[in-house]
């Protein structure tokens, strides 16, 4: 596996392996590796084949952070990191700098960035307003650097993969984008970076995300015309907060292609919630 940490080293070495005819397969990540990125990674290698070339990146995107959240504390394990992707059969571990990425950035005269000004607006971008701007920024620069043919997102963060697969339209960027399904733990918690802060305690709590989703999906398969978003959202609302720890940021029912929100919530809507346990926020989602 080669590490690569300056941008124009990473674009020569993919420019070459194009040029002898190979497919480049793409996981975009900030660290912190658990089993959900490994099947991204795993994806990427069946999109590309044997003789594809795998690209992992670990970047811890300053851009998507508000001055609130947990970028300096957000958890970094470079050693385990590497371990893993060498066994994954990853081929290139890109790890690129802050000076490199954002020229210039820390004197202020870093100035372009990508906004996607519809799919962005609800859920994560209405409680996170500068979050997705970051995501579509670094992702396209990403993308500019490892010129991927495929690339794989994780559906845990499903919001995430609709902005991105709307830019990689928009912008003609000519990249397959996959989206694969979330990996859980066996108590149903999807896999998160995030979840290693959890205390024991929290750990337990946690599981609410995925119980109300089940319960969601429950309700709706009972009922022959769907049931009213309004009530529903009431009820899981109600489930989080039994949990002592948990505070909810927010539930939404939509339509999953469009994202847009639902008055009545039937077998095939999308669900997605986020949750504060404790000072740890942690999102999920299931079509229903
Ligand atoms: O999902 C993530 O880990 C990040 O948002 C991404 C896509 C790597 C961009 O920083």
């Amino acid at each position: 596996m080669k590490i690569v940490e300056k941008i124009g080293v990473m674009q020569r070495l993919v420019q070459r392996a194009r040029k002898s005819g190979r497919r480049i397969g793409f996981v975009p990540t900030m660290g912190y590796l658990h089993a959900g990125h490994m099947s991204l990674v795993a994806e990427a290698r069946r999109r590309v084949g044997a003789k594809g070339l795998v690209v992992v990146s670990i970047y811890v995107n300053p851009t998507q952070f508000a001055p609130t959240e947990d970028l300096e504390k957000y958890p970094r394990n470079l050693e385990r990191d590497r371990r893993l992707c060498r066994t994954a059969g990853v081929d290139v571990l890109f790890l690129p700098s802050d000076a490199d990425m954002y020229p210039g950035r820390a004197a202020g005269h870093y100035s372009t960035y990508v906004v996607e000004e519809c799919l962005s607006q609800g859920m994560e971008g209405a409680c996170r307003t500068t979050h997705f701007r970051g995501v579509t920024t670094v992702v396209a620069k990403l993308f500019n650097c490892v010129l991927p043919d495929v690339t794989v997102f994780g559906a845990k963060d499903w919001q995430q993969a609709a902005v991105v697969r709307r830019m990689v339209a928009d912008l003609n960027f000519p990249i397959e984008m996959v989206v694969a399904p979330t990996h859980r733990e066996a108590d149903g918690l999807a896999m998160s970076s995030r979840n290693a802060y959890l205390s024991a305690q929290e750990r337990r709590q946690a599981t609410v995300l995925w119980r109300v989703l089940v319960e969601a999906r429950a309700l709706v398969r009972r009922s022959a015309n769907g049931v009213a978003a309004g009530s529903l959202k009431k009820t899981l609302a109600k489930r989080v907060a039994a949990e002592p720890d948990a505070r909810l940021d927010y539930i939404e029912c939509f339509d999953t292609g469009t994202l847009v929100p639902v008055g009545r919530v039937r077998r095939g809507t999308h669900v997605a919630l986020a949750v504060y346990i404790g000072k740890t926020r942690l999102i999920d989602n299931a079509v229903l």
